[in-house]
């Protein structure tokens, strides 16, 4: 591994071997996403507690001040709205030379494995890869997950999987019941995503649950965001991640923060 690439993914995967990402690309595909309307806003009082920030181009030009101190993981796919049936057959969006002007630290791309399109998204992802590892920058594989494929064990190892044979530094997919299945099979670092707004107690739940299986962290966006009190739900998922608090007292140390 060149030492450009070590030293990017030693920036996002901390010194323990967990990170969390704050992610805010929704509106790539989303729009103005609930609690994401005016982004900067939202996510300026979070920075501090994300080891990275992942997130669009557009919504990074925008946004976030050049001073960011942040290592910022690009969202590189793309193509679909919440609109189209074919939700996330997706193609490359940016191109290495603009993700590296803007100083991205690595960068993101969705596959749907199992969608008709899939070998749409495997071709265009292991061509992000090949650029990415040109320049020593790691690539982030979603494994996204369509409205008709179970997100289980069988599935997600499959694609957990593919992703890293197919060249993924990350790979980022969601926890499911058997996790240490795809943690087990999968040969990089897994962060799972928080997907929908769910209670806060139970995405502390969720996080925990990842951790202790054996995830190296969580890439959480809508059940920070969109919290009653993203601050203290930021801290929450870091303590979890980085400090190896159990969920009980994670719900006790949102609920204080919360109400100091
Ligand atoms: C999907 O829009 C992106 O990949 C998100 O970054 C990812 O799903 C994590 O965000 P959330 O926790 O809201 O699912």
């Amino acid at each position: 591994m060149s030492w450009g690439m070590e030293n990017r993914l030693s920036r996002i995967i901390r010194p323990d071997g967990h990170t969390l990402m704050l992610a805010v690309d929704h509106g790539y595909f989303m729009g103005p996403t609930t609690g994401l309307e005016a982004l900067g806003e939202t996510v300026n009082p979070l920075l501090p507690y994300g080891d990275s920030l992942m997130l669009t181009r557009g919504a990074l030009r925008q946004y976030i001040s050049p001073q960011l101190d942040t290592p910022i993981i690009m969202r590189v796919s793309g193509g679909t709205s919440i609109l189209n049936k074919n939700l996330l057959h997706e193609g490359i969006t940016v191109s290495m030379e603009d993700a590296i002007r803007l100083n991205a630290t690595a960068v993101a791309f969705s596959i749907l494995v199992g969608a008709e399109f899939e070998r749409d998204t495997l071709l265009a992802f292991t061509q992000v890869v090949d650029e990415a590892e040109r320049y020593g920058i790691p690539t982030l594989a979603v494994t996204a997950v369509g409205k008709a494929l179970v997100r289980d064990a069988k599935y997600l190892s499959l694609a957990s999987r593919m992703a890293a044979e197919l060249g993924a530094r990350i790979v980022k997919t969601y926890y499911c019941e058997n996790f240490e299945r795809v943690i087990n099979t999968c040969p990089v670092p897994v962060v799972i995503a928080g997907g929908k707004k769910i209670p806060e107690h139970d995405a502390l739940t969720l996080a925990y649950n990842a951790i202790r299986s054996g995830a190296a962290g969580v890439a959480m966006g809508r059940n920070i965001f969109q919290s009653e009190a993203p601050v203290a739900m930021i801290r929450t998922v870091r303590a979890i991640v980085h400090d190896g608090i159990n969920d009980a007292e994670a719900k006790e140390m949102y609920e204080e923060i919360k109400n100091a």
